[in-house]
């Protein structure tokens, strides 16, 4: 049997269909076939609105390029003969035995039905990037989720990953930091909690500056002691970067995070000057007013043109910055040079920045700066909305403070224990902790990944550790039932002959666990984790059906066996689909 997807199999015989019925020439332009899952199941299982599309140049109404279309329709054994409804839709309605015979190629397919990718890259994927001694911020916290589902999915869809944690460990907020280290450090509290430590100097000294001209000073010149390698200096950074480092690794722990390489911005530091220099050299870069800055080409339309701003009513030069009066080096800078970098070692295909929106222009015009230099890789900028509070304002903390992951993840944890406290509070303590730990961080990744990464989405604890709805604890609890049949049947699946699917919930759920792999591969086009959650919601829900109408354990015989392969391979599917989202689901609760 063919392993195409269902809708490619009925586009090609769609597409024969239309030869059949027009020529060539009176096709719309750009006219394709397109089948895609039915809205209404009544109907079917697909359907095209080619004849909708055909109707204008056939001159015909669309219902009757329809009845056309699906009497030339040769469906042999994959569909039963195509229906027309609404305006001009084509339904189409698999077969018994096509369905059920996928749905037990299924089970020896440790693929779960994903293809693997026809064009495999190597991709370098730039996420999470916390500042150094800064607040790890919400920003943080979606592009750490987000960027760890693309990673698992790219890999899975077969393109080599190398995920790079581009941390901010050179930013000009070691000015303030080194001061508040050298005058505020208090020993004792630095033992105890490094992180809280170092995050209270910074906001103790950034707090300070803001009304005090000659201590923003003092702190500046502590920064250009540190970038002209004073000794003492370097040696407090060194050990600030080390501290915070160690509190982010127990934050990706937590989450089941890890990065190939940990290039921050100062790996940068020796290759800024001789790459101004050369963007120099190539007229690329131009000196202006003392410093270094990369101009408009003039060529595009000034809309698109990233180096141009409207603003007084007339289009003025918003040049990229690379080099100060004073000499220093830019974010912007460091991004060339990390470019070049990923380029050369890790010979990149594409390299995919997962970045809040704010960041857009700087993207733009870096993306905008590798083209004039000839670089062909893809330049995917990724980004996100924001975080909101139940307020619809910016996720804070009660006293006001920027929410730190690490707090939110631990509040996870605490509350996630108190739901299985409630639902079940039978099970040991070390059972309820492992528990609450994958329903809580499952739950805060699912309230990410959920979402279009665009849309602002509010965080909301009782939502999104709600047993009902679309949520990680209606997933995790779906898998978990799937599970319980076979503890309660006291062995795991064995094998099972042909599937039986009469009843409409089987051949429901049937349907739903063969568009897997139709969903996955999906998900990186437009970068959207949020179809992957979607498709498992609406298997646990097919799911759900099934197992309402459907005795399995008190069934018999071959449909019996049918029944708990449908339950075996939703396990299987459901833990694997979660698995890409980063999240473990747990075998009961
Ligand atoms: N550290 C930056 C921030 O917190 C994000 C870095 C993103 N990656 C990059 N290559 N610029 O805003």
């Amino acid at each position: 049997m063919s392993t195409d997807s269902f809708p490619n199999l009925i586009s090609q015989r769609l597409q024969a269909a239309v030869k059949a019925v027009c020529d060539e020439a009176s096709l719309p332009e750009g006219f394709t076939v397109d089948v895609v899952p039915a809205t209404n199941p009544q109907f079917g299982d697909y359907q095209s609105n080619a004849a909708l599309q055909l109707s204008k140049s056939l001159r015909q109404s669309p219902r009757d390029v329809a009845a056309r279309l699906s009497e030339a329709f040769d469906a042999g054994d994959l569909c039963d003969p195509p229906t027309v409804a609404g305006p001009g839709f084509i339904n189409f309605r698999l077969s018994a035995s096509v369905l059920a015979g996928r749905t037990a190629a299924l089970l020896g397919d440790d693929r779960l039905g994903v293809p693997r990718t026809e064009h495999p890259k190597t991709i370098v994927i730039d996420f999470s990037a916390p500042n150094i001694a800064k607040p790890m911020h919400v920003g943080h916290i979606r592009s750490t989720i987000l960027g760890d589902c693309l990673t698992r999915t790219a890999r899975f869809l077969g393109h080599t990953v190398v995920t790079d944690n581009h941390i901010g460990d050179w930013g000009t907020q070691f000015g303030m930091v080194l001061w508040a280290w050298k005058n505020l450090r208090d020993d004792a509290a630095l033992a105890a909690d490094p992180v809280g430590e170092l995050l209270r100097l910074y906001r103790v000294v950034n707090e300070r500056q803001k009304s005090d001209d000659s201590l923003r000073d003092t702190c500046k010149a502590e920064l250009v002691k540190l970038q002209q390698g004073d000794t003492e200096n370097l040696e407090i950074w060194r050990q600030c970067v080390s501290l915070s480092r160690g509190g982010l690794e127990r934050i990706y722990e937590q989450l089941d995070i890890t990065f190939d390489h940990w290039l921050g911005e100062s790996a940068y530091n020796g290759a800024l000057s001789p790459l101004v220099d050369r963007l120099l050299a190539e007229g690329i870069a131009t000196a202006s007013d003392g410093a270094i800055c990369i101009f408009s080409d003039g060529r595009g339309d000034p809309k698109s043109d990233p180096f141009l701003i409207f603003r007084d009513d007339a289009w003025q030069a918003n040049p990229f910055l690379i080099r100060k009066s004073d000499g220093g080096f830019l974010y912007a800078t460091t991004d060339l040079a990390t470019v070049d970098h990923r380029l050369r070692e890790f010979h990149a295909d594409a390299l995919w920045y997962v970045v809040g929106a704010p960041q857009q222009s700087h993207f733009d015009q870096l993306f905008a700066v590798c083209r004039r230099r000839g670089i062909t890789a893809e330049l995917e900028f990724i980004s996100f909305g924001s975080i909101l509070g139940k307020d619809r304002k910016m996720l804070r903390t009660r006293s006001g403070e920027t929410v730190q992951l690490a707090d939110v993840l631990s509040e996870a944890r605490e509350r996630a224990l108190k739901v299985i406290e409630e639902k079940n509070p039978g099970l040991d303590d070390d059972e309820k902790t492992d528990i609450a730990r994958a329903i809580g961080i499952g739950s805060v990744k699912y309230a990410e990944l959920s979402q279009h990464r665009m849309t602002d989405y509010v965080f909301d604890w009782d939502t999104m550790l709600s047993l009902k709805g679309n949520t990680a604890p209606y997933l995790i609890n779906a898998y978990v039932r799937t599970r319980s049949i076979f503890r309660r049947l006291g062995t795991d699946f064995q094998s099972c002959g042909e599937l039986v699917l009469t009843e409409p919930t089987e051949r429901a759920l049937a349907l739903k666990l063969l568009q897997y792999g139709e969903t996955v591969p999906g998900i990186l086009t437009g970068f959207r984790p949020n179809l992957l959650c979607s498709y498992l919601f609406e298997l646990a829900s097919a799911y759900h059906g099934f197992f309402e109408e459907c005795p399995v354990l008190r069934s018999e015989g071959a449909i019996r066996e049918s029944r708990l392969a449908l339950c075996e391979l939703t396990g299987r599917v459901l833990r694997h689909g979660l698995g890409l989202l980063g999240i473990q689901p747990v075998e009961r609760m």
